[in-house]
């Protein structure tokens, strides 16, 4: 890979403009010291289709409500005002990237994995018993950015990503590295960087592949990585391509045994128990099948 077409990228990346005036608007208002639910309750409400997805998440099985949730107000409550903050920056993102969208249904089924890896993510922390940390939500949202900036701004060598991915039966990183140079953990956290998102989700998205390379996050980056494993298992890879992964196989494999030395025992029965409960979970969740659609 010539280091010029590397350069070309990170110049085009450099060249992307900030998140548009409503999303940081938001993003003010749940930053104050003394933050007010009833203003955020409003400025959700003046964006209907917004509304609708707040509620559709927080009455989503991973949220644990007993009753159903129809109020945006309700849905704060439920939910938390970081996990809110979370999804409306996602939403955000979302926006900036979708308003013109060349293959629809990649975009969907890549924010369907997104969400249910954001899922799988939160349900992993209180299953391990982790300490309880927001992060871990909005970077599991947003651990395959890289893919839609490829996608979006690079989209000719995007397509030849894919190619060699059927082709050579490949991984998406190995493609990547082979078609542009840089993986989509490396341009995401570029961008992230770049739109000031907190270092410690930069830091967990650019390892959600090899967390234990991660020296401060590493807990929380091996979540990601977990998750992320479970969801395309669970039947919503990122891509049509991507090649399956089977219990049997990750179980013995070189990334889970180095999980085990980071201190998560989980062998092959406990994870397809893990499996097994999040299935059930995303059986009765109504909010991925709409989830940005
Ligand atoms: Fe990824
Ligand atoms: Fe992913």
């Amino acid at each position: 890979m010539s280091q010029f077409k590397i350069d070309s990228i990170v110049a085009a990346i450099e060249q992307i403009p900030t998140l548009p005036k409503t999303a940081t608007d938001i993003m003010d208002a749940l930053d104050g010291d003394d933050v007010n639910i009833e203003r955020i309750t409003e400025l959700i409400e003046q964006d209907p289709a917004l509304a609708v997805q707040v509620l559709k998440f927080a009455n989503s099985p991973f949220c644990g409500t007993i009753h159903t949730v129809s109020s945006v107000k309700h849905a704060i409550v439920v939910m938390g005002l970081s996990e809110v903050k979370s999804l409306l920056m996602v939403f955000a993102v979302q926006k900036f990237f979708d308003a013109s969208v060349v293959d629809n249904d990649n975009r969907k089924r890549f924010w369907t994995h997104s969400l249910v890896c954001s899922h799988i993510a939160n349900y992993l922390s209180r299953y391990l018993q982790r300490p309880a940390d927001d992060t871990v939500f909005i970077s599991a949202l947003i651990h395959d950015l890289g893919k839609i900036i490829l996608d979006q701004y690079f989209h000719k060598e995007f397509l030849e990503i894919i190619d060699y991915i059927t082709l050579e039966n490949s991984s998406f990183k190995e493609a990547e590295k082979v078609v542009v140079g840089l993986t989509h953990y490396q341009i995401a956290a570029k961008l992230l960087k770049q739109w000031c998102f907190p270092q410690k989700v930069v830091m967990q998205v650019f390892y959600h592949h090899a967390p234990w390379n991660e020296t401060e996050f590493a807990e929380n980056a091996a979540i990601i990585y977990l998750a992320n494993i479970l969801t395309k298992m669970a039947g919503y890879p990122c891509l049509a391509e991507e090649e399956e992964i089977e219990m049997a196989d990750f179980a013995q494999s070189k990334g889970m045994a180095r999980l085990k030395d980071m201190g998560f025992e989980l062998d092959a029965d406990a994870l397809q128990a893990l499996l097994a409960n999040v299935l059930a979970l995303l059986e009765d969740d109504e909010s991925i099948k709409t989830f940005l659609g």
